[in-house]
């Protein structure tokens, strides 16, 4: 065990041992160090299998508030294990691989922000949970894109409101409930990438094709769709309608729930504008594999921390989140 070459590296790296049934060997581990295994609907679909629970961020940020496990494994990005860690201080959290960033939270530097803010002191700062824990702690809401709606929808209609990082869902949020929010100029590298003209083309093939879109597309993508919402919305659609065929415009791996859930329905990816069949994929979320799962619960690492004094700062606007959520029953 080299603790600096992991340190660089940002996981454990260690061959697992040959032959070794992975599945069965995360189980047993889970069971002996009472440890939950959560992942994002964008993950590998192997690693989404292994999972306790399987969520879009709220129902993640949700189920981590009210786990009894001691150590929660998050199978996502980082800011999904600082948002477990600063709502379980006293848990290990383990997330396997450290370079999962997310190119929003990256857009969106805490103390550019925290000026951004200085400079409108009469507004109501509301981040997308898509930031680091030291963007949160100069926020006074959080949102997912499960909740950004109803929750901007909670405030006085004469509210000044700031919404930071993602220009594509706070444009999105003020077109449907009329706001004027100033927007911070962040976009995720993933949802910028689909093109009106590739989902134009898929439609002509598939005319009866229903388009689920997140909302963190721009807003030409977004104008096409038959339904817009966070992940687990898109699923929920994609079950409790009569369609047979859906163009999904978001990362590909929620095909693998969706695929789950319906398998008698066919569920078309809609490719990134440079490349015409493949998939649209997270390369961060893609970091998270078995052999790096099995890894860092064998070895109790990478551990998330969080500065104290930010986490103190960064919990409240999450819990006002939480807070907001459950009196709307979100
Ligand atoms: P959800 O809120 O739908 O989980 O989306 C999170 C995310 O990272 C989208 O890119
Ligand atoms: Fe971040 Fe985009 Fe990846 Fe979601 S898909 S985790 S917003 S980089």
């Amino acid at each position: 065990m080299v603790d600096k070459y992991w340190e660089e590296k940002g996981y454990a790296d260690v061959e697992v041992p040959e032959g070794i049934d992975l599945k069965a060997e995360i189980k047993r581990m889970c069971k002996e160090k009472n440890a939950v295994i959560m992942a994002h609907y964008y993950t590998d679909g192997v690693v989404q299998d292994m999972a306790d629970f399987v969520g879009d961020s709220l129902a993640l940020a949700q189920k981590a508030a009210q786990t009894d496990a001691d150590i929660i494994v998050m199978c996502g990005v980082h800011f999904m294990g600082e948002t477990s860690k600063i709502l379980c201080p006293g848990k290990m959290v383990l997330v396997p691989d450290l370079n999962a960033s997310c190119s929003l939270a990256e857009s969106c530097e805490a103390e550019a922000f925290g000026e951004f803010v200085k400079a409108h002191p009469d507004h109501t700062v509301i981040s997308y949970v898509n930031t680091t824990a030291a963007t949160k702690a100069v926020t006074d809401i959080v949102v997912t894109s499960g909740n950004a709606r109803q929750i901007v929808d909670s405030l006085p209609k004469e509210e000044k409101i700031i919404f930071g990082p993602d220009k594509n869902l706070g444009s999105y949020i003020n077109s449907i409930t009329g706001r004027d929010m100033l927007l911070w100029d962040g976009a995720c590298h993933v949802h910028e990438k689909f093109s009106v003209e590739k989902i134009l083309a898929l439609k002509k093939e598939h005319p009866d094709a229903k388009v689920l879109v997140h909302p963190e597309c721009k807003g030409t993508v977004v104008k096409l769709a038959d339904k817009v919402g966070s992940t687990a919305a898109l699923l929920s659609y994609s079950k409790n309608t009569d369609a047979k065929e859906f163009i999904v415009v978001t990362e590909c791996g929620i095909l693998h729930e969706m695929q789950k859930a319906c398998p008698e329905k066919t569920f078309i990816p809609a490719p990134p504008e440079e490349n015409c069949c493949a998939c649209n994929e997270c390369n961060y979320m893609k970091l998270i594999t078995m052999k790096k799962l099995y890894n860092c619960l064998k070895y109790e690492y990478p551990q998330i921390e969080v500065d104290a004094e930010v986490a103190e700062k960064a919990i409240r606007p999450i819990r006002r989140m939480l807070e907001i959520s459950a009196k709307l029953g979100l």
